[in-house]
């Protein structure tokens, strides 16, 4: 069986401000963690981060990129250019842009093609609202998002990362019960093997985003499919986003130990 490394990553999404990033650096500069660490700053910070944190393990990423690899596109930014600055990651199809900005499968497949092109892990975030919820519609609207979202792309050998965010429990306060997180997870685990085989979707981290702080991180690590947490408004706090950070390395210690 393949061993997954933890992953936590931080959204900060339309927030921070130069005092957010200085208390965030404080806070990581000079720790260690098994896991791995990753935060998204707003565009105009992630050169910034990088620099602060370069001796540091952080890793950066995006909150976005564009379908578009240049030209006249006012306001967007390529995934060489996010390459270059130097993200590792970058997230795709958030469902704040699938709603405010309109993206959808397909556009979400594109820009994960740009990301993989070009060396950028991409974090396809994926999830069903509460209608669709209570219509018991869920499992058929992640398949969807995950066989368009992916469509006809080759993953074989290439870092990806899905992230399952249910609508319903973003900044709701109303985190998905570790039970529901790991079910859904299960069935996007077997819906990756169904279409890329067993060997490339084990590969595949699965991170569970929605309402995530660190009284229930644990729990939700300690979930056999859940390989990670994509964190917004918990991630605003560098002293409680550190220690959410520090969990999920026990569980990576934990994994090195045990091997499971
Ligand atoms: P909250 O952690 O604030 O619910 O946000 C989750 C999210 O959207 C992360 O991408």
């Amino acid at each position: 069986m393949h061993i997954r490394r933890p992953i936590i990553i931080a959204n900060w999404k339309l927030n921070g401000g130069i005092d957010l990033l200085c208390s965030s650096v404080v806070s990581f500069i000079r720790k260690h963690y098994e896991a791995e660490i990753v935060v998204c700053p707003p565009y105009i910070y992630i050169r910034d981060m990088l620099n602060f944190l370069q001796h540091s393990e952080i890793r950066i990423g995006s909150q976005n990129v564009s379908k578009f690899e240049s030209g006249a596109f006012t306001g967007e930014t390529s995934a060489q250019m996010l390459k270059e600055a130097g993200c590792k990651y970058c997230l795709i199809g958030h469902s704040e842009r699938r709603s405010m900005f309109r993206e959808n499968n397909a556009s979400c497949q594109i820009k994960v093609q740009r990301a993989l092109n070009t060396g950028l892990t991409p974090v396809l975030c994926i999830g069903e609202n509460s209608e669709e919820r209570e219509n018991q519609i869920t499992r058929d609207v992640l398949t969807r998002q995950l066989a368009e979202g992916l469509e006809g792309l080759d993953l074989k050998n290439k870092s990806l990362c899905i992230a399952y965010e249910p609508v319903w429990a973003i900044g709701t306060g109303k985190a998905a019960s570790p039970e529901i997180a790991q079910e859904v997870h299960q069935f996007i685990r077997q819906e990756l093997i169904a279409l890329y085989g067993a060997d490339t979707a084990e590969k595949i981290r699965l991170l569970y985003g929605g309402s995530v702080n660190k009284t229930n991180a644990k729990e939700l690590l300690s979930q056999p499919d859940i390989d990670g947490l994509l964190v917004g408004g918990a991630s605003l706090d560098p002293e409680h986003f550190v220690n959410i950070c520090q969990q999920a390395s026990v569980q990576a210690e934990t994994q090195l130990v045990t091997g499971v």
